[in-house]
């Protein structure tokens, strides 16, 4: 049996944290020969829904699980941590757009980045949740300047599940006919599903489907999925991004498959002409825990108008939380 690793965890109380915890414990992020110490961080009026949460994951006996710490101080959550997910944050409501949290989310994301830089291993692979997501996660990695950027990276992994489903339910097929999908930009909804790249039984998605549904139904239901949910939900997602946080982390530790990629927020070294420092969406692939950027994939005219939208949003919300950035 390998050596447990440490897994922070923040907002671990709340909707995704429920749906994500007994997924991390089980075996699903990391594969079913890594025990893990799951280290759960809340704010001080949620500890006692989160000792509910630890006395849940005892009463699983997960074999894997080697240990429950639960905290209210980002120095004990983050102590060693080889991973964190940083999903303690606030939700938006209807009618919000996600760059509306940046105010009441932004400071939360500094205070954990001072104190993964003082507390985490300097391997640690962060990934970041909470919204405005990608923005959340350049003032995490600008506040850890002891630890890599490329360490700290942001969920688009499901804006990614999401396109796939569109277009497998579009073609008659199933998501294993799908591959090679890419999300660019921001998790917001500027993001640029991109079907020109993507294929279908090795078939480009974008000429099995006409242009006016590319334009008019899959980018927008893609883009506002979100928004979707919460219309019908009265709540944000919640098990599918904890489904995509396990895939995000599964794909970043454990490798991709092939010739196949996955979306992932990474901190931009200027490919695509992304201005660098940015943490925009990739196509990326991954193996032995390192990710990169996929090269030469191809951009039209139509993509790069949508690659430079969602990057000129990111350049403005990374302006907007200047003051927090060292
Ligand atoms: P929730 O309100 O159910 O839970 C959030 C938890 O975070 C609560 O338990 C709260 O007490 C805790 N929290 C607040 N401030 C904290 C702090 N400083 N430190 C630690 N914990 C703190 O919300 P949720 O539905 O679990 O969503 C969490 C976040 O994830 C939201 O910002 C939401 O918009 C975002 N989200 C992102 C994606 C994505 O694809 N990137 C998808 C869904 C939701
Ligand atoms: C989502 O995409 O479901 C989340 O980011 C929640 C939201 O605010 O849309």
């Amino acid at each position: 049996m390998k050596q447990p690793v440490r897994v922070a965890v923040t907002g671990a109380a709340g909707q995704i944290g429920y749906a994500l915890l007994f997924r991390i414990a089980s075996g699903a992020m990391l594969g079913d020969d890594q025990p893990v110490i799951l280290q759960l961080l809340d704010i001080t009026p949620a500890l006692d829904a989160l000792q509910g949460v630890k006395m849940e994951l005892d009463d699983c006996a997960f074999p894997l699980l080697a240990d429950v710490i639960c905290s209210d101080d980002p120095n004990v959550a983050f102590k060693d941590a080889d991973y964190a997910l940083l999903v303690g944050a606030r939700p938006r409501g209807p009618g919000m757009e996600r760059k509306d949290l940046l105010e009441a989310n932004a400071a939360i994301f500094s205070v954990q980045g001072k104190a993964i830089d003082q507390n985490a291993s300097k391997n640690i692979k962060v990934l970041v949740v909470g919204n405005p997501a990608n923005t959340n996660a350049l003032i995490t990695q600008r506040n850890a300047p002891s630890i890599s950027p490329r360490n700290f990276t942001a969920m688009t992994r499901l804006d990614h599940n999401r396109a796939m489903t569109q277009i497998a339910q579009k073609t008659g097929k199933t998501v294993n006919d799908v591959t090679n999908m890419t999300i660019w930009g921001n998790h917001s909804a500027t993001q640029y599903p991109d079907l020109f790249n993507a294929k279908v039984s090795g078939e480009a998605a974008s000429d099995l489907v006409d242009q006016d549904w590319l334009e008019n139904e899959f980018i927008p239901v893609v883009q506002q999925r979100g928004a979707a949910i919460i219309k019908a939900r009265g709540a944000s997602s919640a098990a599918s991004a904890a489904n995509a946080a396990i895939d995000h982390m599964r794909s970043w530790a454990l490798g991709t498959d092939g010739d196949n990629w996955v979306s992932m927020g990474v901190y931009s070294d200027g490919s695509y002409d992304i201005p660098e420092g940015l943490i925009y969406s990739f196509p990326c692939r991954c193996k032995d825990g390192e990710w990169e950027i996929v090269q030469g994939v191809s951009v039209s005219d139509f993509s790069r108008g949508k690659m430079d939208a969602t990057a000129a949003e990111l350049s403005e919300e990374r302006d907007g939380v200047k003051h927090l950035l060292p």
